[in-house]
């Protein structure tokens, strides 16, 4: 297997590799946008033919949420033309697609969690530029995986455990939204799955759901981030009205794993036990 990893110096993109560094040596390369710019479609192409690239693992796209409110262009160039150039790529070249995509593809109206075939409706133009590239890559590339996932974090980046940890640190009262409800995703769980997807041998193409096990809002997240790590900190639940910000989010953000379970057989741990790994690491760095 001759493995790309796409936005190799992201959160997720840093713990794939660390996990594929084990489990497939010598068979991956790792680009992020100084060694290969996806939205350069001649690029994209020239680079999976030199390299005979047979999967790709696509974790680069725009993330900035509240930014992409005003900056739909570069939203639309990394989430959606970059995802078909993929795509194009991927069709061209007989290249099997994981590519990363989003609980905020849903509006949260939900009462229960969202499996891959509930309907989706984004209400910000990050959720709006996942979808276009969800439903572009399946239309380009029939046989991509796409996974979906939620509140994703790890020691790498920028993700609300590093926020609330250096807020607390910091010793002032904490106000945290207690009424938008979902799943954190520890980014080496996220990678253990995609893992295992390349190591098996069967390819189920469509949409998966992957979080991690349990249900939070924020403030529970944020509660459980200082109680962890050992920090004295206040912090009070507030409604997401007293908290305004540029893009809306869901209010219900949990998704349905049982296709990844059952297809792939991945197991899933509960968010705490998780995010006590991640604060663990981040605290012996
Ligand atoms: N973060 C979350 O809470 C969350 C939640 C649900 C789903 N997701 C999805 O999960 C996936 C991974 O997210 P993440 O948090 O690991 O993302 P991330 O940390 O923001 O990493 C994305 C990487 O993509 C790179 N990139 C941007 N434009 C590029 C281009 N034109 N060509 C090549 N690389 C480019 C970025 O580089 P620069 O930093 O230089 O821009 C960055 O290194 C994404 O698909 C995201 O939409 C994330």
């Amino acid at each position: 297997m001759n493995i790309l990893v796409t936005g190799a110096n992201g959160q997720l993109g840093h713990e794939l590799r660390n996990q594929l560094e084990v489990d497939f040596p010598g068979q991956v390369l790792y680009t992020d946008i100084e060694e290969l710019d996806l939205t350069d479609a001649g690029a994209v192409e020239h680079f999976v033919t030199k390299n005979d690239v047979t999967h790709i693992v696509n974790c680069a796209a725009y993330t900035a949420v509240d930014k992409a409110e005003e900056d739909k262009l570069q939203c639309t160039a990394i989430n959606v033309d970059a995802v078909k150039n993929i795509a194009k790529a991927a069709d061209a070249n007989g290249i099997k697609v994981i590519h990363i995509s989003t609980d905020y593809v849903f509006d949260g109206t939900a009462h229960k969690p969202y499996s891959e075939s509930d309907k989706v409706n984004p209400i910000s133009q990050y959720g709006t530029s996942k979808r276009k590239g969800e439903t572009a890559l399946l239309a380009l590339a029939p046989e991509s995986i796409i996974i979906r996932t939620a509140w994703l974090y790890s020691p790498y980046g920028h993700n609300f455990v590093k926020t609330i940890l250096k807020r607390a640190a910091e010793g002032k009262e904490l106000k945290v939204v207690a009424d938008q409800i979902g799943t954190p995703t520890y980014a080496v769980d996220l990678a253990k799955a995609i893992v295992k997807i390349l190591q098996s041998h069967q390819w189920v193409e469509g949409i998966y759901h992957f979080s991690n096990e349990g249900v939070c809002s924020w403030y529970d997240f944020a509660k459980a981030i200082i109680r962890i790590r050992g920090l004295k900190c206040p912090v009070v639940p507030i409604p997401t009205e007293d908290y305004p910000t540029p893009a809306s989010r869901p209010y219900y953000s949990i998704l349905n794993k049982s296709r990844i379970k059952a297809t792939y057989g991945v197991e899933i741990p509960h968010w705490e036990e998780s995010l006590a790994d991640c604060i663990n690491r981040m605290s012996k760095q």
